[in-house]
């Protein structure tokens, strides 16, 4: 069933929680008291070379309805806590009804998804809508698997990130609202309680995106990330 669209190898390795264990906790670069980040699986639907946004765009190119939501926050260096310039940052979500873009005739290509840098204070900022639980395609053998282990597809709420810079670990990570109904029950067993954020009611900020309209958001999420740099 995989095509350039779809990998259901790798959607059977994520149900069955074998990139959890193998790769992801495998190469995790996390140690005991580290303040870093922490890795989570890549997922299914990553592309490497999204549109590069300015920080306070948005990565909405078809609006399909959600709650618009600024997210914004810094990139820091785990060692010194200084801020971290020219992180690239790719993000992706999902669209309001469930679908990423290549899932979905309806959306153009590579909507839901930007690549950000942070700026010379580590910031990066940009806008999405509220994220939404979403059922990994089912009608496959990854949906057997599932049925079988008497598990439902739902993946709990999330947005992507990977973030790249040089002379720094690379980041795979994903970050999820804390109050999600499937928290306990991610179909691929993707839930870390060290990447649980919170919406918090849109408080409009200096920074003014590019044909957003303020009116419109709701939602704002204040989020750190802190990667490490390659030792010398
Ligand atoms: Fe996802």
């Amino acid at each position: 069933m995989s095509n350039s669209e779809r990998n259901e190898t790798l959607l059977i390795s994520d149900c069955l929680e074998w990139r959890r264990i193998l790769v992801d906790a495998q190469t995790q670069i996390t140690s005991e008291g580290d303040k870093i980040t922490n890795s989570c699986i890549l997922g299914t639907f990553y592309t490497a070379n999204p549109p590069r946004y300015e920080n306070g765009d948005s990565i909405t190119q078809k609006y399909l309805g959600g709650e618009v939501t600024f997210f914004h926050g810094r990139v820091l260096d785990v060692d010194t806590d200084l801020p971290v310039a020219g992180a690239s940052l790719n993000v992706w979500e999902c669209a309001v009804n469930g679908l990423y873009d290549q899932q979905d005739p309806d959306q153009p290509p590579e909507n839901m998804r930007g690549m950000f840098t942070s700026d010379e204070d580590g910031r990066y900022a940009f806008y999405c809508i509220k994220l939404v639980p979403y059922p990994v395609p089912y009608d496959g053998h990854a949906g057997d698997i599932l049925k079988l282990m008497d598990r439902h597809p739902y993946r709990a709420e999330h947005i992507h990130f990977m973030l790249t810079c040089h002379s720094y670990h690379r980041l795979i990570t994903q970050v999820l609202p804390d109050d999600d109904t499937y928290l306990n029950s991610d179909s691929v067993y993707a839930v870390k309680s060290d990447l649980l954020l919170q919406f918090k009611p849109y408080n409009p900020p200096t920074l003014r995106g590019k044909g957003v309209n303020e009116a419109h958001v709701k939602w704002e999420v204040n989020w750190d990330f802190k990667i490490k740099p390659h030792k010398m």
